[in-house]
């Protein structure tokens, strides 16, 4: 079993003043809209997902002995909690332009997802939780990496969304690995986990796109299909080297240096979360710590 590498962590749970108005553009991102539509997909999924992983993490709590693991988790569900509801209400507006199928959608995720807690045991939903994590993590790292292309220009409100998102996956990266290693701790499970988990988040978020495009008539235009494939070749690209690294037996995820730009964020949140919910996106790769003193 991996140790204790410096975590438990202390988190901080944000209520993040975003603005959520009507006037978001489904192609948030008018230079990319096939990585906007990418995007709405993957949204469409975390009212569904989070509170799973907050149920099961919840559920793991009884077998965990360190105080300071059981605070990381709680925090960690305080913050799982704000991503969902915070997506959600963009998520409204996204459905708002008319999507009618993403309700069916919406229900085989409920119902997939209790499928899940009522016929796994609680070993594979942490491993899911785990392994989950742990992509978010690669993915939190791509999305700062590549900030300026993928949102440069952007609307700030989804942007800002995003990244705050990812940068708090980013600080709760040891949660749900350190409480998955303190209750079971099997590797080849935890392995199984994050296949199982990538691969069923990618397929629902790729359901929600496709809807989208669909109905918008992009999704029969073949330049658009060929930019989705290159914005996923270059997302699997990006997050391979890291996401590798996670399914090492000897993983933990402190191996696992945080970014500049996410700890220059996490040091003005407090002073500066307004201006952190609406990101300069022309301004990308100016350093935050710079920005904001
Ligand atoms: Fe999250
Ligand atoms: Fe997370």
């Amino acid at each position: 079993m991996t140790g204790n590498r410096n975590t438990p962590r202390t988190l901080v749970v944000r209520r993040m003043p975003f603005t959520f108005e009507d006037d978001i553009s489904v192609q948030w991102n008018a230079a990319r809209p096939e990585w906007s539509y990418m995007v709405n997909g993957a949204s469409l999924t975390m009212p569904y997902l989070e509170p799973y992983l907050i149920r099961t993490m919840k559920k793991v709590l009884p077998q965990l002995q360190d105080p300071a693991l059981i605070q990381e988790v709680k925090d960690y569900i305080g913050q799982e909690a704000q991503h969902y509801q915070q997506h959600r209400k963009f998520n409204d507006i996204i459905k708002s332009k008319g999507y009618d199928q993403i309700e069916a959608l919406e229900k085989q995720m409920l119902d997939e997802f209790s499928y899940l807690e009522q016929n796994k045991s609680l070993k594979f939903n942490l491993a899911y939780a785990a392994g989950f994590e742990s992509m978010a993590l690669t993915l939190g790292h791509w999305l700062i990496k590549q900030r300026a292309y993928l949102f440069g220009g952007s609307d700030s409100r989804v942007a800002s969304l995003i990244l705050w998102h990812f940068v708090e996956e980013i600080e709760h990266k040891c949660a749900a690995f350190d409480a998955y290693q303190a209750a079971y701790g099997q590797y080849w499970h935890r392995l199984y986990g994050t296949f199982f988990a990538a691969i069923h988040i990618m397929k629902f978020s790729r359901r929600g796109y496709i809807i989208m495009m669909k109905k918008d008539g992009e999704w029969g235009n073949i330049r658009s299909r060929i930019n989705v494939i290159k914005y996923n070749l270059r997302f699997l690209a990006g997050i391979a080297p890291k996401l590798l690294h996670s399914m090492l037996p000897s993983h933990h995820p402190t191996d696992i240096d945080d970014p500049q730009w996410s700890k220059e964020w996490l040091k003005v949140h407090k002073k500066h979360d307004a201006e952190l919910a609406h990101l300069d996106t022309n301004n990308l790769m100016t350093p935050i710590g710079t920005r904001f003193s």
